[in-house]
């Protein structure tokens, strides 16, 4: 696979352009293709198998786009089906999953948050890692139901979206929580409002930039990477709303193009 082609991305929806914009500032001369596949999110609701497949139809896609790596910008999608992925395709992975090792190493109170979907949050590869850190710290999970849909819908500082944070948050504050790790991709769009609600020595943690760092190092290791392209692009296919993705993308819309594809 030549240096040239480009990363692939792919989540449930919008929530993965979280990932993209670490990408982007840490590797701007890459040539990139995020889709997202908002026609079938929420994926957190959806029963493992359901989530597998939407995962082989998205990698299926990107692969026909050229792409030299898939990054799974998906905490629901990588904790179910990454495995499958990896075993189906010959093409190098990087999943995501909810950051909860540097936060259990940091906390003080030694408690944590993890707010994530249904889906993240009964997986086996999620409850698997959690396990290691279970003995010296205790992890207050909470699904973050509706969040997506809302995000996917534009809202994402509407007061419906306020509440719900407010009740989800609850728990965790009462535990006396230091860290709250999100644990969806979509859930960095909602920070300014968690900052809001939650006390300000609570840490809102997400794992955008470590996996930024670890695309960097695989692709280095490699031999994949593109430092010399001069005139890279960045394009994005949603097969939803494309007003929603513009909208997140604003302060990149004079080089990126975005458009509506089947997939
Ligand atoms: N961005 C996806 C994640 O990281 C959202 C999952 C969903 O569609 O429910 O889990």
């Amino acid at each position: 696979m030549k240096s040239q082609h480009p990363i692939g991305l792919f989540d449930s929806g919008v929530g993965g352009t979280t990932i993209w914009s670490e990408i982007h500032k840490l590797m701007p001369y890459e040539n990139t293709i995020y889709l997202a596949d908002s026609k079938y999110a929420p994926y957190g609701n959806r029963p493992a198998e359901e989530i597998i497949r939407l995962s082989i139809k998205n990698v299926e896609k990107l692969i026909a786009f050229d792409c030299k790596i898939i990054i799974v910008a998906c905490n629901t999608a990588t904790t179910n089906a990454i495995e499958v992925l990896r075993e189906k395709f010959s093409i190098p992975f990087i999943g995501i999953e909810p950051p909860i090792k540097p936060a259990a190493l940091q906390s003080k109170t030694k408690r944590i948050g993890v707010l994530a979907t249904k889906g993240t949050l009964s997986s086996t590869h999620f409850n698997k890692a959690s396990k290691n850190y279970t003995n010296t710290v205790d992890i207050i999970e909470v699904i973050g139901k509706q969040l997506v849909t809302l995000i996917e819908a534009g809202e994402i500082d509407s007061p419906k979206i306020i509440n719900l944070l407010k009740e989800y948050t609850a728990p965790m504050i009462a535990a006396n929580v230091d860290h709250v790790v999100l644990g969806c991709t979509h859930y960095p769009y909602l920070t300014p409002i968690l900052r809001q609600i939650l006390p300000s020595h609570v840490q809102i943690t997400h794992s955008g930039e470590a996996v930024a760092r670890q695309t960097k190092k695989v692709l280095t290791d490699n031999k994949m990477l593109d430092e010399k392209n001069e005139k890279p692009f960045y394009r994005f296919h949603t097969n939803g709303n494309a007003r929603i993705l513009k909208s997140l993308l604003q302060e990149y819309s004079d080089k990126i193009e975005i458009s509506t594809l089947d997939f």
